[in-house]
């Protein structure tokens, strides 16, 4: 009984989580920048991707992508890094960032922990890339985000197939280089797996592919909150459909300018959103600085489907990295099998590298360790020294550079040339 009850709850309060985040959807948003500035958000949290790098001295290009399916990605570039002094340009280097966040989640941290201040500083031709859903990538060619459920109908299944194949094709295009390196946070490194595994002609286009706390089957989450929303949303998947809700966590809605406004306040940030972030992945004291706590709410989170909130909720409940599970007959309709097929991992031939946490509470180091026993091509799974280290911490934390950057600018220079 006591458990039912439990479910129940569960199931309540995604519901009300869901609702309260996306049915109240402003269609402007309900306080303007004038405003927030003068009630004191910071400046930074104001700001997007083009106009943040570009008061740090790091000019960005803004570049659009188009699917072969039609989404139009916003994708930047930071060709030089203020502090790079060689005068040799390296290669391309493409980073992507993780679920419900964007391209400026690799900003947040400031130009001394950023990654992408970081990466670029070591000489890369850096682009950052954005997923379809988030509020850079919001577009299609025929599609309205806003009137066409059809819009939403993706999760890693689709990112990992179109999203990122057409994101290295326009990188190589563009640049005329003949490969790239890649760096991947959480989903960022999943899709990667399903792009080798679908369409393998694109695994080595990257010389070396830096997976970042890389998400795959995710059976042993141990964050309680994160479980629930995500499991939660896959049960109800349909009867949100039914309600019209196919997106969720967008900026702009009501939970996002909630958590924006909370967290600018000096009383709030501490107590409120750093005990709240650590609820939801785990404590590490000191980690994310005050100033970025309050920066990260103007951009996280940056809005995925419905569809794909549930496509993780299924992840942990799977002993495999398989695709969306549609139910038995509709799975026999779609891929000619009752279970969803897994995908091939064997086919990620590209050399990997994982660099993962400890205390990381979303992608446990169960679930690393089945992963790289899968991979066939690990050059190394190095596991960050701070054994408080967690899964926030890859993009907002103020010890990236002494914990992560070594790590990662090693091995973009060894595979930098052939
Ligand atoms: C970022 O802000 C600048 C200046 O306000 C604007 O011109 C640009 O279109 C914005 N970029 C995106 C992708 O929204
Ligand atoms: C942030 O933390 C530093 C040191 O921990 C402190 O000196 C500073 O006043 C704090 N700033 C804000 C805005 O809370
Ligand atoms: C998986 O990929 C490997 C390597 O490309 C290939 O040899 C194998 O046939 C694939 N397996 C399946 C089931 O497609």
């Amino acid at each position: 009984m006591a458990s039912k009850l439990n479910v129940t709850l569960n199931i309540l309060l995604v519901l009300f989580i869901i609702s309260f985040a996306n049915v109240i959807r402003f269609p402007l948003t309900p306080i303007n920048i004038e405003t927030k500035r003068s009630l004191g958000y910071p400046r930074d949290s104001l700001l997007n991707f083009t106009e943040l790098t570009g008061i740090y001295g790091y000019p960005a290009e803004e570049h659009r992508v188009v699917t072969d399916d039609g989404y139009i990605l916003t994708i930047f570039r930071i060709s030089r890094g203020k502090k790079y002094h060689g005068k040799t340009k390296r290669p391309p280097v493409i980073l992507m960032h993780g679920l419900l966040q964007s391209s400026d989640a690799w900003l947040d941290a400031g130009p001394e922990d950023g990654l992408a201040y970081l990466i670029s500083d070591a000489g890369y031709d850096l682009w950052v890339g954005n997923v379809r859903g988030n509020y850079y990538s919001r577009s299609h060619v025929r599609l309205n985000p806003d009137r066409d459920p059809e819009f939403w109908k993706f999760s890693v299944d689709e990112i990992g197939f179109y999203d990122v194949p057409a994101i290295i094709d326009y990188v190589l295009y563009y640049t005329k280089a003949d490969k790239v390196n890649y760096v991947g946070f959480s989903q960022g490194a999943g899709t990667y797996f399903v792009m080798c595994s679908e369409r393998p002609e694109y695994c080595d286009k990257a010389r070396v592919l830096i997976t970042l706390a890389p998400a795959a089957r995710q059976k042993n989450t141990k964050s309680v909150l994160y479980r629930t929303v995500t499991e939660g949303i896959n049960s109800l998947e349909n009867i949100l459909r039914l309600s019209g809700v196919q997106e969720v966590f967008s900026k702009g809605a009501l939970s996002q300018e909630f958590l924006a406004f909370l967290c600018h306040l000096n009383w709030a940030s501490e107590f409120v959103c750093a005990t709240g972030e650590a609820l939801f992945d785990s404590f590490h004291p000191g980690s994310i600085n005050n100033v970025t706590l309050k920066n990260l709410f103007g951009h996280f989170p940056a809005g995925t489907s419905v569809h794909n909130m549930a496509r993780y909720g299924q992840s942990m409940r799977s002993e495999r990295f398989e695709k969306f599970d549609y139910g038995k007959s509709k799975n026999l309709q779609l891929y000619g099998s009752t279970r969803p097929p897994e995908y091939n991992l064997s086919a990620v031939t590209v050399p990997v590298i994982a660099v993962y946490g400890a205390n990381d509470h979303l992608v446990d180091t169960q679930d690393v360790d089945w992963l790289m026993d899968k991979l066939p091509n690990v050059v190394e799974a190095v596991k960050v020294r701070d054994p408080l280290w967690n899964h926030m911490d890859v993009t907002y934390s103020s010890m990236t550079k002494t914990l992560l950057l070594p790590t990662i600018s090693d091995y973009l220079l060894k595979y930098s040339y052939d």
